[in-house]
C-alpha cells in the first residue's frame, strides 16, 4: 500500500514565535482535514505551544537537531527537548546545513539516530548540487549520501530529496526527474531496509508551489513534498493542499 502524501513544510529562520502561533491559528480558520498529511517544521525557539495553535491534526516538526543525547552541549537543542514540544518529525541534513555548518553523512546520522530514539520521525535531506547534475553524476552522489546518512537509522524515516540547484531558486526538478531518482532512493532503500521500503515516504523538495505540487506528488514514487518559500504563507499551503487532494 502506498504511504499517504505528506506535504513537510520547511519555515527555515522564518516566524517568530508570536508570528508563528498566528499562522496556525489562520491556518485553523479554513483548514479541512483531507487525506494528506500536514507538518509545519518551525525554528526551533517557535516550536513550543505551536501545536496548540494549529489545527487537529497538523504536526509540528524542528529543523535541526542534536546529535548528543544532553549535557554540555552550549546552544544546541536535544531530541528529548524537541519531544517534549510537541514535535513529530525533525529535518537532519537539510542542503543549507550541510553547506552551511560542514555537517557529514555520519553527523547527519547520528542527529538522525537521536531523533529515533526519542520517538521522533527524522526527515532525512539529500540532493545533488549543480555540477554534480551537469557531469550526470546525481544518482550515485545521491545514493552515496543516503546510505552514509542512513548508517543505523530504522525504518521510522522519512527521505527528501532536494535537488540543490532546484532550492529557492524557481528552477523545479520536471517531475520525471523527481521520479527518476525517487524510484533509485527506493531501490536503495529496499537494500537497506527490505520489503518495508514501500511504505517507507520519498519527498521531493525544491521550488515546490501550487503550481506544480500536484504533478509532482503523482509520480508512483513520489510520497509528498518538502516546501520551503511557499509554506510560508498560508493561502499558498491551502492552494497545495486543494491541488493534492
Ligand atoms: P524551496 O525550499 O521550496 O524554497 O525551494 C525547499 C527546502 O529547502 O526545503
Amino acid at each position: 500500500m502506498s504511504p499517504r502524501t505528506l506535504l513537510a513544510l520547511n519555515w527555515k529562520m522564518n516566524k517568530t514565535p508570536t508570528e508563528a502561533r498566528a499562522w496556525g491559528r489562520e491556518l485553523a480558520r479554513s483548514y479541512r482535514r483531507g487525506t494528506v498529511e500536514v507538518a509545519v517544521m518551525a525554528p526551533a525557539v517557535s516550536l513550543y505551544g505551536l501545536k496548540e495553535a494549529m489545527p487537529g491534526g497538523v504536526d509540528i516538526g524542528a529543523q535541526d537537531v542534536s546529535a548528543h543525547e544532553s549535557g554540555a552541549h552550549t546552544g544546541e537543542i536535544s531530541a528529548a527537548m524537541l519531544r517534549d514540544a510537541e514535535c513529530t518529525y525533525v529535518i537532519v541534513g537539510h542542503s543549507e546545513r550541510r553547506t552551511d555548518h560542514a555537517e557529514t553523512d555520519a553527523l547527519v546520522a547520528a542527529k538522525a539516530r537521536q531523533a529515533q530514539a526519542q520517538g521522533l520521525t527524522p526527515i532525512v535531506c539529500v540532493g545533488e548540487g549543480l555540477e554534480v547534475r551537469e557531469r550526470g553524476e546525481h544518482v550515485e552522489h545521491t545514493l552515496a549520501q543516503l546510505r552514509g546518512s542512513l548508517d543505523g537509522v530504522d525504518e521510522r524515516v522519512v527521505i527528501a530529496y532536494e535537488p540543490v540547484w532546484a532550492i529557492g531558486t524557481g528552477k523545479t526538478a520536471t517531475a520525471e526527474d523527481a521520479e527518476a531518482m525517487a524510484a533509485a532512493i527506493r531501490g536503495a532503500l529496499r537494500e537497506h531496509y527490505g520489503d518495508l521500503a514501500d511504505s517507507l515516504r520519498v519527498l521531493y523538495g525544491g521550488s515546490v508551489k501550487p503550481d506544480n505540487v500536484a504533478a509532482i506528488c503523482a509520480q508512483p514514487n513520489v510520497n509528498g513534498a518538502l516546501v520551503g518559500g511557499a509554506s510560508l504563507k498560508v493561502e499558498d499551503v491551502l492552494a497545495m493542499l486543494s491541488a493534492l487532494e
